[in-house]
């Protein structure tokens, strides 16, 4: 199982020592949380700042799309330097075109699946991505309560399919058993770990 903070709870007035402290505490990857203010109630960052985030670690960097457009700006956040790319299934109307012109770029591929979406909207692309990113809050916060609704569909996936499921929101040492029980393969996990004072400890909790 591999852990991946999400920087979208870190300080940002200190980001090389933020994913520095996360990365000497055992993270796997870094996750990037790309927001819009269309798809969700809030704006983040783009490619520039992901394009100076990659001079600073050497871990995978997952970019978690959530903006509207996908189509028009993943490349983007590739040429910028991800490893990883998710966009989220509610925005895409044409998901395949999609896989195909990003999975040529050499990345691993990643749908994205809000709480209240069904997971049958993405089975039919399974076989042709990664990674299923099963959103555990609404997107847009950190800080969120957990949903262990959404589990429903992690335990579907594991039972069905060969493809790793990433789980993220609002997880961190009392709701990551359910998660792990489920059959998670990557937490993202930004507020446990990051406002925590001692984050070897957390990351080390999240894995136990
Ligand atoms: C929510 C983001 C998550 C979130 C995780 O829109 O996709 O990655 O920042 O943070 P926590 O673990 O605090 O919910
Ligand atoms: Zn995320």
């Amino acid at each position: 199982m591999k852990i991946a903070p999400s920087i979208l709870a870190a300080d940002f007035s200190k980001l090389r020592e933020e994913i520095k402290d996360v990365e000497n505490a055992g993270a796997d990857i870094i996750h990037l949380d790309v927001m819009d203010g269309h798809f969700v109630p809030n704006i983040t960052f783009g490619p520039v700042v992901v394009k100076g985030i990659r001079k600073l670690t050497d871990l995978p960097l997952d970019a978690h799309l959530m903006i509207t457009d996908p189509e028009k700006y993943a490349e983007r956040f590739i040429e910028a330097g991800s490893n990883m790319i998710s966009f989220h299934i509610e925005t895409v109307s044409s998901p395949e075109i999609l896989i195909d012109k990003l999975k040529k770029k050499n990345v691993k591929v990643g749908i994205a699946v809000n709480p209240e979406t069904p997971i049958k909207s993405a089975l039919p692309f399974l076989d042709s991505i990664d990674y299923i990113l099963i959103m555990s809050v609404h997107p847009g916060f950190y800080g969120q309560e957990f949903i262990p609704s959404v589990l429903d569909k992690v335990r579907d996936l594991k039972r069905s399919k060969e493809v790793e499921i990433e789980v993220d929101g609002g997880i961190n040492d009392k709701t990551k058993e359910q998660v792990i029980e489920a059959g998670v393969d990557i937490i993202v996990s930004g507020a446990y770990i990051f406002k925590s004072e001692n984050r070897i400890n957390a990351i080390k909790k999240l894995r136990e």
